[in-house]
């Protein structure tokens, strides 16, 4: 069975409440890692394992964006069909309704909002050789509490499923990758709703165990990123900065300017009397002037940063930022928002932050 025989459903829908304020406007697989949506990452990953039919679950909230996203990435080989999920009724429930679209194709599912470092396709050919009823992957983690958590015996058989258990029997967390034959649509029917109120498909893979089918497991191997909150999100772009930004320099860089290190800076940017030292991503458009950009930035296309330091941080398009004392490190700033200082004034702030906005003075 080659792998175009598989599909891919990659859910994006759900309503990311842990990622707000930035939610609040976009969908958090819409959030950028490098530049790039993290949606993007999914998408790349199914089609180099050469799954060209591939479904996504979207929510009516923020299904359009999601939509305009994909069509701006989609390659005109790979076929997708969106499927509109009303409400967040659970993992498992997005793979109920997504069922006459996969009819009974084994699939890929991939959670919108995870990013692995290894490629997919060893795990696809090795499912189909195998012929399990799923295969889910796993990786070691300091807190299990937050994930779905995986019991092993000593031949290192799944014996037992747990979603977010708060005595946890393993540091074994499911990653958001999981392969599927149609057995687990039995399974979906064959569950109930958790206490959160979702369908939850670690217990629809549990109860594939319990009925005798063959479920098959494997630690991945590189990094894993799960990018719920903040912390994940900066998290996921350090690494992601890391291990792909190549130096290429499409704009302009005057001779006040240093770079050092490896640092993409896009069309139609200037950098002016500045230091920029890699890994660093900046966008299409945009002005550095007599600042200082440090490791593991991105910046969106037509952002402005004047005579401030920035480190560590992810900007999305349209900000701009000006005479900003200290440092700005650690931080997640959305589209089109406005930092600045007016110059020569003792510091006063007049801030206008949407809801649940955060502003750390340290
Ligand atoms: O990231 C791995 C973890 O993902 C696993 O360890 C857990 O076992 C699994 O339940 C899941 O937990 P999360 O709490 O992180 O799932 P979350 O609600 O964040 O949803 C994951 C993705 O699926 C996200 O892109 C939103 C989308 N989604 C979510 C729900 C609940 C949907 O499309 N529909 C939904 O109904």
């Amino acid at each position: 069975m080659p792998s175009s025989a598989l599909k891919g459903l990659i859910l994006a829908g759900g309503k990311g409440t842990r990622l707000r304020p930035l939610t609040f406007t976009t969908a958090k697989q819409l959030v950028p890692v490098a530049n790039q949506p993290i949606l993007y990452y999914a998408l790349d990953s199914l089609v180099q394992a050469g799954i060209h039919d591939i479904g996504i679950i979207i929510s009516p909230e923020t299904g359009e964006a999601v939509k305009a996203a994909v069509k701006r990435w989609c390659p005109s080989q790979i076929k997708i069909t969106f499927i509109l999920q009303d409400e967040p009724l659970g993992l498992a429930h997005a793979v109920k309704i997504a069922h006459p679209y996969l009819k009974e194709t084994p699939f890929v599912m991939y959670l919108g909002d995870n990013l692995i470092q290894s490629e997919i396709l060893p795990l696809v050919k090795g499912f189909q050789k195998e012929k399990a009823a799923a295969h889910i992957l796993l990786k070691a983690v300091e807190n299990p509490s937050s994930f779905g958590v995986a019991e092993l015996d000593k031949q290192n058989r799944v014996v037992n499923l747990e979603e977010k258990p708060k005595h946890p029997k393993s540091n074994l967390a499911l990653v958001g990758i999981y392969l599927f034959t149609a057995e687990i649509f039995k399974a979906i029917d064959a569950i109930k709703p958790s206490k959160r109120g979702e369908l939850e498909i670690t217990d629809a893979i549990q109860q594939l165990i319990r009925s005798g089918k063959d479920v098959q497991s494997m630690i991945v191997k590189g990094w894993w990123l799960d990018t719920g909150k903040k912390d994940d999100l900066l998290e996921a772009n350090r690494i992601v900065l890391d291990t792909y930004c190549e130096t290429q320099i499409q704009g302009t860089v005057d001779e006040n300017s240093q770079i050092r290190g490896r640092v993409e800076i896009g069309k139609g940017t200037k950098i002016m009397n500045s230091v920029i030292q890699g890994p660093v991503k900046i966008g299409n458009n945009c002005l550095i002037e007599s600042s200082y950009i440090g490791p593991y930035t991105s910046i969106g296309d037509n952002t402005q940063i004047q005579q401030s330091e920035v480190e560590n941080s992810v900007f999305l398009e349209h900000c701009k930022l000006a005479n900003i004392p200290g440092r700005i490190e650690q931080s997640l700033i959305g589209q089109e928002c406005t930092i600045i200082r007016a110059q020569n004034r003792p510091a006063a702030y007049r801030l206008n932050l949407g809801d649940q906005s955060t502003l750390e003075l340290l």
